[in-house]
């Protein structure tokens, strides 16, 4: 396959949270259209592995839902009671358009979830370049008991290792057990993977 330049070389690095956000809404009108023509696998990988664990009836949260590519995936794959929230306003209200959300909000970088949720997914966002490491702890500090987190850990966010410290931190605790965790495809243009990581809280 002929790998084009990454269109954005500086996605994938650590940066601070306004950086991320002017990432973001300097992207968002291209956002889906670009996507499309990278061949993105995480969000309809990690709904699967969602759907192992979670009835399509429950209310599943999309945690930096961006334009809505990641709640599309989960509307495909039956799940009908969405609610969505990224820091990026412009990504939010592109995701708005599409009327796939039954709640959506723009939240704070770091605040905690308004209320506690059966299920949640985070595609693509709990990553290098996007949202930082402790933004795992928020995510499971907002799962009911029981509940079941997927979410998505891209290559470069896997040689950082950042990450995993703080997901091994709360399976060592006995916060959270592992379900399921695969590695894919994640984007085809750059040839680069993803693990998708099935959670549930104790
Ligand atoms: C690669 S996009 C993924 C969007 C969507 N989930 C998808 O699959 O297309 C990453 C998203 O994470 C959001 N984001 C970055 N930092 C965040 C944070 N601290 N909290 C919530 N969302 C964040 C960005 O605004 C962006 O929309």
């Amino acid at each position: 396959m002929t790998r084009k330049t990454p269109i954005k070389p500086q996605l994938w690095t650590p940066r601070p949270v306004s950086e991320t956000i002017a990432v973001y809404r300097d992207w968002a009108g291209d956002y889906d259209a670009d996507l499309a023509t990278r061949g993105y696998h995480t969000p309809a990988r990690l709904v699967e592995g969602l759907a192992a664990h979670v009835a399509p009836e429950t209310t599943v949260l999309d945690f930096g839902c961006g334009t809505g590519l990641s709640g599309t995936a989960l509307l495909r794959r039956g799940f009908t009671h969405l609610h969505g929230t990224d820091v990026t306003p412009e990504m939010v209200e592109l995701a708005r358009a599409k009327v796939i959300y039954e709640e959506l909000w723009v939240s704070e970088p770091g605040a905690p979830m308004p209320r506690a949720y059966d299920a949640m997914v985070a595609v693509g966002v709990v990553s290098l370049g996007a949202a930082p490491p402790e933004t795992l702890s928020l995510l499971v500090d907002g799962l009911s008991p029981g509940g079941i987190l997927a979410l998505s850990f891209n290559d470069p966010t896997l040689e950082d290792g950042s990450y995993d410290a703080v997901l091994d931190r709360h399976l060592d605790r006995g916060e959270v057990a592992l379900l399921s965790r695969d590695h894919g495809p994640h984007l085809d243009d750059v040839g680069m993977g993803s693990d998708v990581i099935v959670l549930r809280r104790a």
